[in-house]
């Protein structure tokens, strides 16, 4: 009889583990089908994904909800925007970057966006390498993308000295740059927190977006609508405001200059 249970139970054990590997499969399979449309060198940006979901932090970051339909539309939204108005972005601060998704697809994009470098900063340590193995064939291009573990709350956009990690896990020499464009499409996460926008010099050329998904656990920021999330970053000038319906969310964006 316990023989017997525990064969029904290893058996059922072993279901859900089926279950489970399906979804992650099925999972990974969305994840390239929805990337696809945004990459030109399809073997190349294939070999980086599977060095991505092969690192150890990959699951930690819940890497695999950054190629899921919402923040890929969202992200291709947003290029979208950038092409219509025909803007060019220079050197780019990507606030609370992940693990590079949007870095990848501005940087398919680099001579029609007219983009120098992109630094991309996020407060968790474990995003940093993933998203140089995701942007790998612009971080050996002398660091044209470069990842930094930091809260961007302590950045500055002119005349930042920074150091970064070397591949041989020493500091970089201090290097100074200056922002021409600042991207935030984590406002959800920034918790109420503006002293990195507060920060930001008038004029800068700004991209924000949030959502209204309160429902999200991770979201401290999120807002009601598009009324509310103009308030919370007023801009002199505003070259775009728009929503995207997405099936759980809807997301805001807005693009100006502060
Ligand atoms: C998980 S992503 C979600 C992305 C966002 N919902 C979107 O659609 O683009 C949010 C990222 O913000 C980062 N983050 C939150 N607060 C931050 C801060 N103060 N400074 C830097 N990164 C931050 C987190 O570590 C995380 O990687």
């Amino acid at each position: 009889m316990v023989q017997e249970n525990l064969s029904t139970s290893a058996k059922i054990g072993a279901n859900a583990m089926t279950t489970n590997v399906y979804e992650i499969v099925a999972q990974h399979i969305n994840g390239v089908r929805n990337m696809h449309p945004h990459v030109s060198d399809h073997d190349g940006w294939l070999h980086r994904y599977i060095n991505l979901i092969r690192h150890p932090n990959y699951q930690l970051v819940n890497g695999l909800d950054a190629f899921s339909q919402g923040q890929l539309l969202s992200k291709a939204w947003l290029c979208d925007a950038i092409s219509t108005q025909n803007l060019k972005l220079g050197n780019i601060w990507l606030l609370a970057g992940w693990i590079g998704t949007l870095s990848y697809m501005l940087l398919e994009r680099r001579e029609q966006f007219g983009i120098d470098r992109i630094r991309s900063f996020d407060i968790d340590p474990l995003c940093a390498d993933l998203a140089d193995i995701y942007n790998k064939k612009d971080v050996i291009d002398d660091w044209r993308f470069k990842a930094l573990t930091m809260d961007v709350n302590d950045i500055f956009y002119d005349n930042f000295v920074w150091q970064g990690k070397k591949s041989d896990g020493t500091l970089s020499f201090p290097r100074s740059e200056t922002a021409n464009t600042v991207i935030n499409s984590s406002c959800d996460h920034m918790g109420g927190n503006a002293v990195w926008w507060d920060k930001i010099p008038a004029g800068k050329l700004v991209m924000l977006q949030n959502n209204d998904w309160y429902e999200n656990d991770q979201h401290n920021n999120s807002v009601n609508n598009l009324a509310e999330f103009e308030r919370m970053y007023p801009m002199n000038e505003l070259l775009y405001k728009g929503q995207l319906e997405l099936p759980l969310y809807t997301r805001f964006m807005l693009i100006g200059r502060k």
